[in-house]
C-alpha cells in the first residue's frame, strides 16, 4: 500500500490546509512518541504524523496498540492551548465528538461514544470498538500541549483481541482512501478543538451526549480496587466527568481508569 499522500490530503483540506502540517511515515515507534519528540523541538500546533506501521504503538492503561496499513489509520495531532492543564478537562470527550462527526461526514451511521474516549459501532446486542484515542498532555508557563493519538480500524481487525472490534467498512459501502478519511477527521477535529479552546467541554456536551452509547441507561462502573458502582448514567457534566445517579445520590466519575458497562452485563461485551 502506498504511503498516505500529504499533497492529496492538503488539497482535500481546502481552506484548512494551512492549519495542518502533515508528515507521512512508513514506520515509527509510536506516532504519539514521535510527535512528542518533535513538539519538544518546537513543532507547531497542527502538526500531524501519520504512520503506516508502529513498532511500539501505545494504547490506554499501558496496553499496546496494533495497526496495519491496509486496514487502519494511525495518526497523532499536536494542538497547543493557552492556559493551564486544568482547563483541558473533557478534552478526550471533545476529541471523540470530532472523530465521530468526521466519520459521519463520510456517511457512517451508528457511530457511538463510550466515556471517556472510545468510538464504537453496534455489534448485535452490544458494541464493538471502532477507534481508540490516547491523549498525552504537558504544560509549561506558555500553556498546555496535547498530543492527540488516534487509531481507527478501517476494516475489522482479526486475531486474539481483548474486546470486540469493528471496522469502518461495516458502515460504509466503500471505505474512501485514507487521505480522504484523514481529511474528514481533521476538519471535524479542527472544529471541536476551536470550540473547546473557547467554551471548554460545555460547548460540545450536547453533541457528546447525543452519541453517548449508554445515555440514560443503567450501568455499572468497574474500578480497579473499588466495589462496582451501579446506577443510571446521566451523561457527562460540563467538565467531562461521568454522572451516575445511584441510590445514595449523584456520583461524578473523573478517573478514566474505570470500565463502564450496561448493568446486568456479565458477558463482558463492553470491556474498557
Ligand atoms: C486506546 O487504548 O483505546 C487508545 C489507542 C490509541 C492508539 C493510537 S494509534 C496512534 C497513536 N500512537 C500511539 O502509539 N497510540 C495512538
Amino acid at each position: 500500500m502506498a504511503l498516505l499522500d500529504p499533497v492529496l490530503l492538503k488539497s482535500r483540506l481546502g481552506l484548512l490546509a494551512g492549519r495542518f502540517d502533515v508528515d507521512a511515515l512508513d514506520e515509527c515507534d509510536s506516532t504519539n512518541s514521535e510527535l512528542m519528540r518533535r513538539a519538544e523541538s518546537g513543532a507547531p500546533s497542527g502538526t500531524v504524523i501519520v504512520a503506516d506501521r508502529q513498532t511500539a504503538g501505545r494504547g490506554r492503561r499501558g496496553r499496546s496498540w496494533l495497526s496495519a496499513p491496509e486496514s487502519s489509520l494511525t495518526f497523532s495531532l499536536l494542538w497547543r492551548f493557552s492556559g493551564p492543564l486544568a482547563r483541558l478537562s473533557g478534552l478526550s470527550l471533545a476529541v471523540g465528538v470530532g472523530l465521530a462527526s468526521g466519520l459521519e461526514s463520510l456517511g457512517a451511521q451508528g457511530v457511538w461514544l463510550k466515556w471517556p474516549n472510545d468510538v464504537l459501532l453496534r455489534d448485535g446486542e452490544g458494541y464493538a470498538k471502532l477507534a481508540g484515542i490516547l491523549i498525552e498532555l504537558s504544560s509549561d508557563r506558555r500553556g498546555t500541549q496535547a498530543i492527540i493519538g488516534i487509531g481507527l480500524n478501517l476494516s475489522p481487525p482479526t486475531g486474539d483481541l481483548p474486546q470486540p472490534a469493528a471496522g469502518l467498512s461495516q458502515v460504509l459501502s466503500a471505505v474512501p482512501e485514507r487521505y480522504v478519511v484523514l481529511a474528514a477527521i481533521l476538519q471535524e477535529l479542527h472544529r471541536v478543538l476551536e470550540t473547546f479552546a473557547v467554551d471548554g467541554f460545555f460547548g460540545l456536551k450536547t453533541e457528546w451526549q447525543q452519541r453517548h452509547a449508554w445515555q440514560g441507561d443503567s450501568v455499572q462502573i468497574l474500578g480497579e480496587d473499588a466495589a462496582p458502582l451501579v446506577g443510571r448514567c446521566l451523561g457527562a457534566d460540563d467538565d467531562g466527568a461521568l454522572l451516575l445517579e445511584t441510590a445514595s445520590g449523584i456520583e461524578r466519575i473523573f478517573s478514566g481508569d474505570v470500565s463502564v458497562r450496561p448493568a446486568g452485563n456479565t458477558l463482558g461485551v463492553h470491556p474498557a
